[in-house]
């Protein structure tokens, strides 16, 4: 028995140089210890035994066992710290390269502007809307109660797409589609760009910017148009500023009235901003037309409402001290930078 001992830890010992993985050494140490193993043999060999052999025999194979044990946790030991130092070695990471430094983006100042003037109108409580850029001749005019012969629709003012699209001249054509998609109560803003065949100069381009508003619902009155575009305009250059209404045309609302505010260049004493006025014209506003309502599937008796549309290019000139229009457009990352 001693030599078959001495055997099986020889051989153990030899097996064990070669393994170098947990699953074969645990192999290694079924076929030792397991059930079936080599040693747990002899274990239950035991008792065939005489009794005065068993103490000394009992002795023999625990000596063996704890020899193997030993082996075998030795052989762990090397083989863990094997693949602990495989896997750092393949995570190696070299902290000292040089990064990839990433540019970072800035907004634009027509962003930034947008931006705002829609937080402020959210905060009364306005949604927003959209329209399509490419739109049909019937949202854009036609519904807005814009004649054929209207001198808007000549082709000197607004670009005409195939098909008899155009691209739309004024973002008023969000107006229709939103009573089409909703009934009053409707309180929505609809920024977006809006297209119209003008010589690019430093204070125009044939792109540019719109915010429309669409106030629609029970008892909308001037005094609510009033309250409303005042408030704007204080939230928008502070509290001092003045507002002053004047009436104009526009075919879709009835009345129609621009709204200046006390130039905030000079506060309205006159200066080269405001040419000596004392005033700059902000938006364009009026109570909708009656047929703009009822070709939105508005009965203009139940409902009445409001409607203004400001240009953003000039406000976000204004903010940034831009002096060209162009440079909303040209996209110079020099210039872009700044914001
Ligand atoms: N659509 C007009 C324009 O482009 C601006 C405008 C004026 C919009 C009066 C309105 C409004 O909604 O009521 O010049």
């Amino acid at each position: 028995m001693k030599e078959k001992l001495e055997q099986i830890k020889v051989s153990a010992l030899r097996s064990l140089e070669n393994i170098d993985s947990l699953p074969a050494l645990e192999e290694l140490r079924l076929g030792l210890m397991g059930k079936k193993g080599e040693l747990t043999q002899i274990l239950k060999g035991m008792g065939a035994l005489k009794p005065e052999e068993r103490p000394a025999a009992g002795q023999m194979v625990n000596q063996a066992r704890q020899a193997i044990e030993d082996m075998l946790s030795t052989a762990r030991k090397r083989i863990t710290r094997k693949e602990q130092d495989a896997r750092l070695a393949a995570e190696a990471l070299d902290v000292t390269m040089p990064g990839a430094r990433r540019a970072v983006g800035h907004r634009h100042p027509m962003s930034i502007v947008l931006g705002e003037l829609a937080d402020m109108f959210l905060g009364m409580g306005y949604e927003i809307a959209e329209g399509p850029d490419v739109e049909t001749d019937y949202y854009n005019f036609e519904a807005l109660n814009i004649p054929a012969n209207h001198p808007a629709k000549d082709e000197q003012d607004t670009f005409y797409a195939e098909g008899g699209l155009v691209l739309r001249t004024q973002t008023s054509s969000v107006q229709i589609r939103t009573m089409e998609r909703k009934k009053p109560p409707i309180k929505i803003i609809a920024p977006g760009t809006v297209y119209r065949s003008d010589q690019v100069d430093a204070t125009h381009s044939p792109v540019f910017h719109q915010l429309e508003g669409l106030v629609v619902d029970h008892n909308i009155t001037m005094g609510d148009l009033k309250g409303a575009l005042e408030l704007f305009a204080s939230e928008l250059f502070g509290g001092d500023i003045k507002t002053r209404f004047r009436p104009h045309h526009f075919p879709f609302t009835e009345p129609s009235a621009e709204m200046d505010v006390s130039c905030f260049s000079c506060g309205g004493k006159g200066c080269r901003v405001c040419k000596e006025s004392g005033w700059i014209e902000l938006l364009g506003c009026g109570m909708v037309h009656p047929r703009v309502l009822e070709m939105g599937g508005i009965d203009p008796v139940e409902y009445s409402g409001f409607a203004f549309g400001i240009g953003l290019d000039r406000i976000a000139m204004q903010r940034f001290g831009i002096s060209d229009m162009r440079l909303l457009f040209e996209n110079d990352v020099r210039f872009l930078r700044q914001f």
